[in-house]
């Protein structure tokens, strides 16, 4: 293993617990202020129509998207370096395509799919992990295909910040962000355009338990930096001194044609 996979495998690990995906993911829509599923702007964002039949979700984890995608599909495909999001990716894309896929890969790596096989390709809070693979995505775009790609803000958790210097956290970010998304897509494709969604998240007196689960959850991105026992301990004294503390939380939806 390189040393790069060996901190990108870091990093991944916080994605392999489904159940505490799950919990993770109601605790991040609890507490956001936005009350729209992002979900649902994503998936309204897509022209859907006959002729957005062919489906690739890159760094699919267990079908997040999928679970809310409209049924009546050709293909629905998920590339995931981790194995165990093979069954409930599939779970939850057969009910939406004639033909569904998984592969188990980590990328960027050759997939061995057809040129232009694909109408829509997405990759929803994944392209920082391999913004190498852009050239693979144009290629298995059909001419006129969208790329769809759902991306933080450089800023995300700046307010802790404040206190610790989250650099690996930004440095994975960095990647692709909402600030330089535009300028890393624009070598690739013809017409590029983007959905803001604004977001904090906002935890009150009582919500200890939940701060302190959605500290761990990010713990593989911020270990580097520092403990995340002494982060959980530090945001949560904070969170009793203050009685409300607020993460920037803001993330973009980019629609990039081939
Ligand atoms: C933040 S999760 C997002 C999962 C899913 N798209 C969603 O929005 O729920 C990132 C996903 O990318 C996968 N991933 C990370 N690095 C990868 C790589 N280099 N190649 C393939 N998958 C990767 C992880 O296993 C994880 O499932």
């Amino acid at each position: 293993m390189t040393q790069a996979h060996a901190k990108k495998g870091e990093v991944i690990r916080s994605y392999s617990d489904l159940a505490v995906h799950t919990e993770v993911g109601a605790i991040i829509q609890h507490h956001s202020e936005n009350k729209e599923d992002i979900r649902l702007v994503v998936r309204d964002a897509v022209p859907w129509n006959d002729n957005t039949s062919k489906v690739l979700d890159l760094g699919c984890g267990y079908g997040w998207f999928e679970e809310i995608m409209p049924a009546g599909l050709d293909v629905v495909g998920g590339i995931d370096c981790l194995e165990e999001n093979e069954a409930p990716f599939l779970a939850a894309a057969r009910p939406k395509a004639r033909e569904v896929f998984f592969f188990k890969m980590m990328l960027p790596a050759r997939t061995g799919l057809a040129t232009g096989r694909f109408d829509l390709i997405v990759s929803l809070y994944s392209l920082y992990f391999f913004p190498d693979f852009l050239s693979e995505i144009v290629r298995l775009l059909k001419p006129g295909g969208l790329f769809l790609c759902l991306t933080h803000s450089a800023r995300m958790l700046e307010e802790g910040q404040h206190y610790f210097d989250f650099k690996n956290l930004r440095k994975v970010i960095k990647r692709f962000s909402a600030e330089n998304g535009h300028q890393i897509l624009r070598p690739f494709f013809k017409e590029i355009s983007h959905i803001d969604y604004p977001n904090s998240l906002i935890f009150h007196t009582g919500d200890e338990k939940a701060l302190a689960m959605y500290i761990d959850f990010k713990k593989e991105f911020i270990e580097k930096d520092v403990d995340p026992r002494i982060v959980r301990e530090k945001m949560i004294a904070e969170l009793r001194r203050k009685g409300k503390l607020r993460f920037n939380k803001n993330d973009r939806i980019f629609l990039a044609y081939k």
